[in-house]
């Protein structure tokens, strides 16, 4: 644990692709703070699963299905945390294509519905959640927003990486725009993390080339990344707005 315990005590989280992975490692994190977390996601099934996980270790947390590129569902999913803990804090736009994404395809060979597809999903999704959060975030004087990027975006590829290196452009508009709301807004680029969605989705054999990956070496795992989170949510984080976080053991060392 890398802050202290009830830090985010009486805060409200939303966590978006919260149906396992990082989504849920993310919503455990916080929850084990302190926090209030709605936990969101596209599929219910995976979703009611992860929350029920929370639940059973005496977090606080509630489910809510919804998808994160309709306005309407985004809206309802703001709701029902305004309405279950009485307002939003901290939004973490982690709902994301990846796996699914065919990367053996050319960029300058994909369809435009893959094209549309992954923007409207990584990059639209988290401009929508940031709209619906914002006049919530407003009215308690202060908010954190969270953006998932990835390491991906610093380097070819594909239509993934566009997208993620979209969000980081999102980051520092939206932390300018909402500064003098005293709302930050940052990034977070993981590195090749061994989720169950990315270890599907690796060519066969790949899995021990992954641990020669970063400088450090070793493959990274959600928990890994909690402690960017949580520098990013809790008090510590107080005058870092517009920056993006690479967490990947040094595979991306940026200026
Ligand atoms: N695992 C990695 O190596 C890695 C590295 C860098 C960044 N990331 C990012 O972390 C995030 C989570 O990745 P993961 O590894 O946990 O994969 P994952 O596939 O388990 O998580 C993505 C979640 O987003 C949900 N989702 C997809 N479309 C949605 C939509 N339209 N509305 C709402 N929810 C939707 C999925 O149901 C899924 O639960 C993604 O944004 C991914 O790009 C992952």
């Amino acid at each position: 644990m890398a802050s202290a315990p009830g830090v985010l005590s009486g805060k409200v989280a939303i966590v978006t692709g919260a149906g396992g992975g990082y989504g849920e490692s993310y919503s455990r994190c916080l929850a084990e703070v302190g926090a209030s977390v709605v936990m969101s996601d596209l599929h219910a099934e995976h979703l009611e699963a992860a929350a029920a996980r929370l639940t059973a270790d005496g977090l606080d947390v509630i489910a809510t299905a919804a998808d994160v590129t309709d306005r309407d569902q985004v809206h309802a999913m703001v709701r029902a945390g305004v309405d279950a803990f009485g307002g939003v804090d901290i939004l973490v736009n982690n709902a994301g294509l990846m796996a699914e994404i065919p990367m053996d395809i050319p960029l300058a060979e994909l369809s435009l519905d893959w094209w549309d597809r992954v923007l409207r999903v990584n990059l639209t999704g988290p401009f929508l959640c940031i709209q619906a959060v914002v006049p919530e975030m407003k009215k308690r004087g202060a908010g954190r927003i969270v953006n998932q990027s990835s390491g991906g975006a610093f380097g070819p590829s594909g239509v993934y990486g566009v997208s993620k290196l979209g969000l980081v452009s999102l980051t520092v508009t939206m932390a300018h725009e909402l500064a003098r709301f005293k709302i930050t807004v940052n990034a977070i680029a993981p590195g090749f993390t061994n989720t169950e969605a990315a270890l599907r989705a690796l060519p066969a054999g790949m899995e021990s080339v992954l641990d020669q990956l970063a400088p450090l070496k070793g493959q990274g795992s959600p928990e890994d990344v909690h402690g960017a989170l949580l520098l990013l949510t809790t008090p510590a984080g107080d005058w870092i707005t517009g920056q993006t976080l690479n967490v990947d053991g040094g595979w991306v060392m940026r200026i």
